[in-house]
């Protein structure tokens, strides 16, 4: 590549951005910088469309006028770096471009400077041309150029400025915890520091604050947030990232009640700033019991109905042998109706079991319900009583469909929740630019690990049990509702926190229900019982994720555009390669030593 003239920046002072000029500027001097967009020779007049982020201007350099800048301009190139100087003139009636916010003007360069000449840049850019994912992340600095690009951190900026101005009117204060810190369970692989001073220990980096906030509470600073990186170890998906942001909260001497108030108050003000949305509040509220059942999931999109339907009852004894062994089994029955699907094809149908099948499931039961008759393969199976419950049950009108499921209960549930939401997208039931939230309630406590033979906290250990439901927790952990919450915004869990525990007895039970050995418990957890036990105050909190929020107020697409160096599907850095090897001495000094060969059936690898 040819070495090209570089000028210095010298002492001029940018006027205005480039976006910002307009005809009532007409006149003026201006000292213009940024980079170059395009440049067009019409006739010896030379065009530049200067570009930074506020928007583009058009530079005119005559040989006539200035022999000088147009001799360097004719050697401008795509992403040079340029500043000019010039006087701001009104473009001709017919030149004006309606287009762009300066297209009533541009600037008749006086003087032009190279500041720093670019490379052929590996893509255009421009709103108009889409590189492709990998180009976009390798080379971000020229992906962040484009508007599109940058339009979703500015989002987020202004999201994030919005919640820190509210909670600091509600007294909150924002206090920083440690990133090298010990691990708290929160159900995702850790990732680890070694230590340079203690040889073979190792920190953690924090999966979430959790016992930080909690000990903040005890130290009465009453109201506490953070916004803060968390870090996961965990499959990456659309909506995740191995470190991510989150809006941390904690509260004391609070009800669920009033952490609700306190967040629907923070999320009208969100929207209405940032969005220019008035939400409703408060918001719908739903059990988690009833969230499963009318919908089959806790993570529920409500901007459309299609509810599930409980259909084991009328099955128990049913000649339909794929509905009575279910429900011999232990498993359940449940059906969606979906109108006006009866138009569906046999090739949709088995579309549709398919879907349904990479949830687990075997097949899926369907009948049209038509004028005068039912369509299905089990027709003649189906009792005159059990075609009257389907009828009442369902409610089902000529033209509609009732699929139905039967298996054990995860696997109905999961099936019939992913069926209802392909149907909702065919039938175009899901109105663009709906904000439907709700608040998820009364989670079970525990669940049961087959694989590991004990339970696990469905939130996390520290959670509050409901107290009408304490008198279970020996005998009957499963059926023991918590104190935990979730807010859910169109089908994506926005965020999620509980009452928690401040009795260090409580504490103990749990964790011990959880069959965490009592060594383990002193050793991991022995500063939080310590504090628990030195005068905690009731409190409560909950954890939003921000790149979740911030992807939804941007309407963007995944999660990775609103953060500005995210990591891929395989958590690489895709500007920085990370992680890379290290030499010898960085480990040694670690007193660490690595294995040439991939430890083989370990989870994830
Ligand atoms: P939880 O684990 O539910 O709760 O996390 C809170 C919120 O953080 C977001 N989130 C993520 N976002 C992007 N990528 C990820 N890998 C990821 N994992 C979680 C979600 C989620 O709702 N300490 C508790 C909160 C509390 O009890 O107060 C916690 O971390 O939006």
């Amino acid at each position: 590549m040819n070495k090209r003239d570089v000028d210095l920046m010298g002492d001029w002072q940018r006027s205005c951005r480039c976006g910002e000029p307009r005809e009532e500027d007409v006149g003026h001097e201006l000292t213009l910088m940024g980079w170059t967009r395009a440049l067009r020779d019409h006739g010896g007049l030379l065009f530049i469309d200067l570009r930074d982020r506020t928007g583009i201007v058009q530079v005119v350099v005559n040989p006539e006028v200035t022999p000088e800048a147009h001799e360097k301009a004719k050697r401008v190139r795509s992403e040079d770096v340029l500043a000019v100087r010039g006087s701001l003139v009104r473009r001709s009636e017919e030149t004006v471009n309606p287009n762009i916010a300066t297209g009533a003007v541009e600037l008749m360069a006086q003087e032009l400077r190279v500041l720093n000449p670019s490379r052929v840049p590996p893509f255009p850019v421009d709103d108009e041309v889409e590189p492709t994912e990998t180009s976009r992340f390798r080379y971000r600095y020229l992906d962040l150029r484009r508007p599109r690009s940058l339009r979703p951190l500015e989002v987020r900026h202004r999201m994030l400025t919005t919640i820190r101005n509210h909670l600091d009117g509600l007294s909150f204060t924002e206090v920083e915890t440690p990133i090298l810190t010990k691990s708290t369970p929160e159900g995702a692989r850790d990732y680890l520091v070694p230590s340079r001073m203690h040889p073979g220990k190792f920190y953690a980096l924090p999966q979430s604050p959790q016992l930080f906030k909690q000990i903040l509470m005890v130290g009465g600073v009453d109201r506490y947030f953070q916004v803060v990186r968390c870090f996961r170890d965990e499959d990456l998906r659309m909506d995740r990232q191995p470190e991510f942001t989150q809006l941390d909260i904690e509260m004391s001497f609070v009800r669920p009640e009033d952490i609700f108030a306190m967040v629907e108050g923070m999320m009208a003000r969100v929207f209405k700033e940032v969005r220019g949305v008035e939400l409703e509040t408060p918001f719908p509220r739903l059990t988690w019991e009833e969230a499963m059942s009318r919908y089959g999931t806790d993570k529920p999109d409500l901007r459309f109905g299609l509810e599930l339907v409980e259909l084991s009852d009328p099955f128990r004894d049913s000649d339909v042998a794929i509905f009575s062994r279910a429900l011999a089994a232990g498993g359940i029955v449940k059906g969606l109706r979906v109108p006006w699907a009866a138009g569906l094809s046999r090739k949709e149908i088995d579309d549709l079991t398919g879907l349904v099948g990479r949830y687990g499931a075997k097949g899926l039961a369907w009948i049209k319900v038509l004028e005068g008759e039912w369509q299905s393969p089990l027709t003649k199976f189906l009792s005159e009583s059990e075609k009257e419950a389907l009828g009442t049950l369902t409610q089902a009108r000529p033209g509609d469909v009732i699929f139905m499921l039967a298996d054990d209960s995860r696997i109905v549930n999961e099936g019939l929740a992913n069926l209802r939401l392909e149907m909702g997208r065919r039938l175009e039931l899901v109105k663009e630019g709906l904000h439907a939230f709700s608040w998820i309630l009364d989670f079970p406590l525990v669940e049961w690990k087959e694989a590991e033979g004990r339970y696990t906290a469905v939130h996390h250990p520290f959670t509050a049990p409901r107290e009408e439901d304490l008198p279970f927790l020996k005998e009957d952990p499963g059926r023991v509702r918590s104190r935990a919450y979730d807010l859910v915004l169109n089908g994506m869990e926005l965020g999620g926190g509980s009452i928690r525990i401040h009795s260090p007895e409580l504490q103990r039970e749990v964790l011990s229900l959880l069959d965490v050995k009592p060594e383990t418990v002193e050793e991991q957890f022995g500063f939080l019982l310590e504090a628990l036990d030195l005068g905690a105050p009731p409190h409560g909190g909950i954890a939003f994720g921000v790149d979740r929020l911030a992807m939804l107020l941007s309407d963007s697409p995944a999660i990775r555009e609103v953060i500005a160096f995210p990591k891929s599907q395989r958590a690489v850095c895709m500007l920085t390669e990370a992680p890379t090897a290290v030499d010898a001495h960085q480990l040694s000094d670690l007193y660490i030593r690595t294995l040439d060969i991939p430890i083989k059936g370990k989870a994830g690898d």
